[in-house]
C-alpha cells in the first residue's frame, strides 16, 4: 500500500514522532558541502502545483533531489488542465508514466485525498484549499520542537541508541540555527538527532490572524495538539469557524481555546504563529472585517503587542509575510523571528515525507515489505 499523506487527521502522535524524528536526521544535511543521499535514486516524484507557491514547491523539488529521486515540476498554466482536462485524467495520465509520487497543491479541499484513492502511487498534500497543510505543520512542529522542546518524560541524554545513519549528516547545528539571530532565529540550544527525543507538551501557542481560510491553521491545530501542545486561535469571532475547537474531537477540545483580544492571547505564550489574510479566498463572502487596516491595527504582531508573550517566545509564519499587515518589519526581521528556519526545516521534513511514501522508514522497498 503507498503510504499517502493527505491529512494530519489521518496521523497518530506516535508516527507525527516519527516523521519528526526522521527529519531531525536531515536537518544538518543544508551545511554540508554535498547535500545528496541517495535512498530514492532511480524514484520518480512529480510536483503536481495547481496553485502559486514559493517555499512548498521549491522545497519538495529540493527534499526529492537530495535523496536521489527525479523531480518533476508541472504547473496547471502549463499543463493540459489550462485547455480543459480535469484533475483525475491530468493524474491518470501523469500515474501512466509511473511515478512514486504525486505531490499536490489544489484549491479544492479534497483535491488530494480524491487523487489518492484513485491513483496507485503515493500521493502528498502539498496544501488542498482551506483543508489542510499537512508538511507546513509538519516542519512547524520539527521548528517549535526544537527551539521549544524539553526533554520527553523519561528521556536522558543518550538513553536513544544511536543512529548511524543519523550520525553521519548531524555534524553541525542545521543551516539556520543556535549561531546567528535576526530571521535565523534567536541563539538556543540544539537538538542532537534522535540522542535526545524532545517533547512540545505543554507548550503553550497562539494562532493569531485568518484562521477562517487557513488549511495551515486547521493542520496545526490537529498537529500540535496531538503532540500535546495548548493552542490559542486568536482573530475577531468571523475570522474563526464555529466549532474549530472540536476537528480532532477530544484531543482538541482539551487544548484548543479562542481568544478575541491580542493581548489576552498572547499573554505568555511560547510560540505566535502568524497568518496573512487570504483574501484570495474571500470571493463571494460578506466582509468579515470592516478593512485590512483595522484588522491590522487590532490584530497585527508589533515589538508593543509582542511584549504580551514570554521575553523568549518564539515568532513564526508560514509565509507568505505581507509586512506591515499582520507582522511588523521589526518583528519580522527581529531576533525572536523563525520564519526562515521554518523555510530550513520544510527540506528536512519533506525529504522524510518523501521517504516515508516511498519506501517507508525501515528502509524497505514497498514490493520487499509485501
Ligand atoms: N507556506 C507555504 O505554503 O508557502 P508557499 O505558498 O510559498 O508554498
Amino acid at each position: 500500500m503507498p503510504r499517502h499523506l493527505v491529512s494530519i487527521a489521518d496521523l497518530d502522535a506516535a508516527e507525527i514522532v516519527r516523521i519528526l524524528d526522521h527529519g531531525d536526521r536531515y536537518w544538518a544535511l543544508a551545511s554540508e558541502p554535498v547535500k545528496k543521499l541517495t535512498s530514492l535514486r532511480g524514484r520518480t516524484v512529480i510536483n503536481l502545483f495547481f496553485e502559486a507557491s514559493t517555499r512548498t514547491r521549491t522545497s519538495f523539488e529540493l527534499a526529492a533531489k537530495r535523496l536521489s529521486a527525479e523531480a518533476i515540476n508541472i504547473s496547471s498554466a502549463a499543463s493540459s488542465i489550462s485547455k480543459g482536462e480535469t484533475l483525475l485524467d491530468t493524474a491518470e495520465n501523469l500515474e501512466a508514466m509511473s511515478p512514486d509520487v504525486i505531490v499536490v497543491r489544489h484549491s479544492f479541499g479534497g483535491a488530494a485525498a480524491m487523487l489518492a484513492g484513485k491513483v496507485s502511487c503515493a500521493v502528498v498534500n502539498a496544501g488542498d484549499g482551506q483543508h489542510e497543510h499537512p508538511t507546513q505543520a509538519l516542519l512547524d512542529a520539527a521548528t517549535i520542537r526544537r527551539l521549544k522542546g524539553k526533554p520527553a518524560p523519561g528521556a536522558l541524554e543518550g538513553t536513544r541508541e544511536r543512529d548511524p545513519e543519523a550520525s553521519a549528516v548531524l555534524t553541525g547545528a542545521g543551516p539556520r540555527d543556535a549561531t546567528r539571530g535576526g530571521v535565523n532565529g534567536p541563539a538556543l540550544p540544539v537538538q542532537r538527532g534522535r540522542e535526545r527525543p524532545l517533547s512540545i507538551d505543554g507548550v503553550e501557542v497562539a494562532i493569531v490572524g485568518d484562521i477562517a481560510h487557513s488549511r495551515v491553521a486547521r493542520s496545526n491545530i490537529l498537529c500540535l495538539a496531538k503532540l500535546g501542545a495548548r493552542i490559542r486561535l486568536v482573530a475577531p469571532l468571523t475570522l474563526i469557524p464555529r466549532g474549530i475547537e472540536l476537528i480532532g474531537g477530544d484531543v482538541t477540545r482539551e487544548r484548543v481555546r479562542i481568544v478575541t483580544r491580542l493581548e489576552d492571547g498572547l499573554d505568555g505564550v511560547d510560540v505566535v504563529m502568524m497568518l496573512r489574510i487570504q483574501h484570495e479566498r474571500f470571493e463571494g463572502e460578506a466582509p468579515r472585517f470592516p478593512n485590512t487596516r483595522e484588522l491590522s491595527r487590532t490584530f497585527g504582531l508589533s515589538e508593543r503587542t509582542l511584549g504580551f508573550a514570554k521575553p523568549d517566545a518564539i515568532v513564526m509564519h508560514p509565509g507568505p509575510i505581507n509586512r506591515g499587515v499582520e507582522l511588523a518589519p521589526q518583528v519580522a526581521d527581529g531576533p525572536r523571528a523563525v520564519i526562515l528556519q521554518q523555510v530550513s526545516w520544510g527540506v528536512a521534513i519533506r525529504m522524510a515525507v518523501l521517504e516515508r511514501a516511498v519506501i517507508g522508514f525501515d528502509g524497505r522497498p514497498e514490493s520487499a515489505a509485501a
